[in-house]
């Protein structure tokens, strides 16, 4: 298979894409790493050790997974697709800096602070005050340099992937920002701004919006814009790419209270939750058709292609994962799920399946031509799509029978209301279950090296600096000139 080298004009600023491509790459295996510990963690209980707990790694895991991993590959592909669609450097290089080092030194300190105990303990929101504020900074950075960029651009239209782009930056602002606000009572301990049934009500619209705002619509951009790349073909239908945003981004906004079913939240807010995450499955189903369309008549390239099959199986995921969280949403499905596996099945399907798939198919795209060479090895990737495939499915499915058997054990009653099963009962249940899924984490971490692997012998064997152009033959320039 080849590549082409030479897509890569000077007129473009690079270097910010190779630097968040390089540490995308980087979290996503420390991140991925400790998802694995932390899946052993829970099959064999003495590996909790010292400060290194099921407790503390897994915010470590999920912040490293989803900021510095998945965000960085947003970061990556979004400054190399912007440059192009725009047909314009980015507005300001030093702000690109301030971004790729900035956002570095965030997923660093938190880390370091969440290993440390300091944590707000909402969920996807962990990392306390002096970290909030430098994310807000790092973020309007990244929005001046994004909107300065759509300013000065050369080409009127917008295409769809940088209207997901501009939702993700605009709503993880605000998102942020009012979920963050908080009373600092020390440098590394802070309250919320909000109590009781409030609190979790906005931490479960933040929440619900990061999975919509971080995990689908920059993956989205990502989507619309390597996909018809690598495939040589347009996007199945502009009109449908123009309907799926807005009714996505219009119902996702509304759907978070189907995070608190059965709680203190007013009935009505949970129903209305729960109503529009069932709307939710039409745009995420539009979405998935455009793309998966867009490889009508290149279906013969996917057979070969594992940037293509890659795009193809995350689309498939994407496409399951949207249908089984409106399921999950409807009040008896909820009362079965919530609290089990089965959330944690859902979680991966989505986030293995759609958004590292997806991530890993724009950085072979981007890799090669970012250090202008062949990707070393296509085996190798070959190799990666099949090991992370083969991962998902020993992730997911256990999660799946294991989330089943501990709602329905929980939930066994004797003819006297007495519970049939103790806790402990559900907890050796599942055991086996647990085991097959550090398998599945382990193999898909697996499929990660090789992909490491495969990016390290490529940007050794290439170079950042474009290459000259080559001047034309003697022949050729004889003939153009005429003499
Ligand atoms: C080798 C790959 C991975 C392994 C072994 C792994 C393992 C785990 C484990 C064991 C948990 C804790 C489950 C629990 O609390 O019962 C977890 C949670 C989570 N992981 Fe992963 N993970 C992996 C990759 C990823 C990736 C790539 C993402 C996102 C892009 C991700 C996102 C999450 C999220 C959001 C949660 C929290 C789920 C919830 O609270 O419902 N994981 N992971
Ligand atoms: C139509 C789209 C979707 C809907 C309506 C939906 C709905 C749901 C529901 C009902 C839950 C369980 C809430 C609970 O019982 O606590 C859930 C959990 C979750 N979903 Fe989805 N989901 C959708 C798509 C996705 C996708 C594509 C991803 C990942 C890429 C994802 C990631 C998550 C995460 C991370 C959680 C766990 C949150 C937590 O408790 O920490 N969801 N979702």
């Amino acid at each position: 298979m080849t590549q082409s080298a030479g897509d890569a004009p000077a007129l473009y600023d690079m270097d910010v894409v190779r630097g968040f491509a390089l540490s995308a790459l980087i979290w996503g295996i420390v991140g991925m790493t400790v998802g694995l510990v932390i899946a052993l963690q829970l099959a064999w209980p003495e590996l909790n050790w010292g400060i290194f707990h099921f407790g503390r790694l897994r915010p470590i895991h999920t912040n490293a997974v989803i900021f510095g991993f998945t965000l960085g590959v947003v970061f990556a592909g979004s400054y190399y697709g912007v440059q192009r669609l725009c047909r314009v450097r980015m507005y300001s290089d030093t702000l690109s800096r301030i971004n790729l080092w900035g956002w570095n030194a965030i997923i660093v300190a938190a880390a370091v602070s969440l290993v440390l105990g300091a944590s707000t303990s909402k969920e996807y929101a962990e990392l306390e005050w002096p970290i909030d504020i430098a994310i807000t900074v790092v973020w309007v950075v990244y929005a001046v340099n994004f909107f300065g960029t759509l300013a000065k651009r050369r080409e009127r239209a917008m295409y769809a992937a940088i209207w997901f782009w501009i939702a993700t930056i605009l709503t993880i602002a605000m998102l942020h920002i009012v979920n963050s606000i908080e009373l600092p009572v020390s440098m590394w301990k802070s309250y919320s701004a909000y109590a009781g049934v409030h609190d979790a009500n906005i931490q479960w619209w933040y929440g619900h919006n990061a999975v919509g705002f971080l995990l689908t619509t920059p993956i989205l951009g990502l989507m619309y814009y390597f996909l018809p790349k690598q495939a040589e073909r347009p996007i199945y239908s502009h009109r449908l790419s123009i309907l799926h945003f807005w009714s996505l981004i219009f119902i996702y906004i509304w759907a978070g209270p189907h995070h608190l079913i059965y709680s203190p939240l007013p009935d009505w807010a949970q129903t209305f939750g729960a109503a529009f995450s069932l709307m939710l499955i039409l745009p995420s189903w539009g979405g998935m058709l455009n793309g998966l369309l867009t490889l009508r008549g290149a279906w013969h390239k996917v057979r070969t292609d594992p940037v293509l099959k890659m795009f193809v199986v995350g689309l498939t995921f994407y496409g399951m994962s949207t249908f089984e969280g409106p399921m999950m949403s409807i009040k008896t499905v909820n009362s079965l799920s919530h609290f089990t596996n089965w959330t944690i099945g859902h979680v991966h399907s989505g986030a293995l399946g759609w958004v590292a798939l997806t991530s890993f198919a724009t950085l072979y795209y981007l890799v090669p031509r970012l250090w202008h060479t062949e990707l070393y090895s296509w085996r190798l990737a070959d190799l990666h799509f099949w090991t992370a495939t083969l991962g998902i499915v020993l992730y997911v499915t256990p999660m799946w029978i294991s989330g089943v058997t501990q709602g329905l054990m929980w939930r066994a009653v004797n003819p006297d209301g007495s519970l049939v099963y103790t806790f402990i009962d559900t907890v050796s249940a599942i055991r086996v279950y647990d085991i097959v899924r550090a398998v599945g984490g382990a193999i898909f971490l697996g499929g990660a090296f090789v992909m490491l692997y495969n990016v390290v012998m490529t940007v050794r064997k290439g170079t950042a600096s474009a290459p000259a152009p080559t001047p034309p033959p003697v022949e050729a320039a004889a003939v153009a000139g005429g003499n």
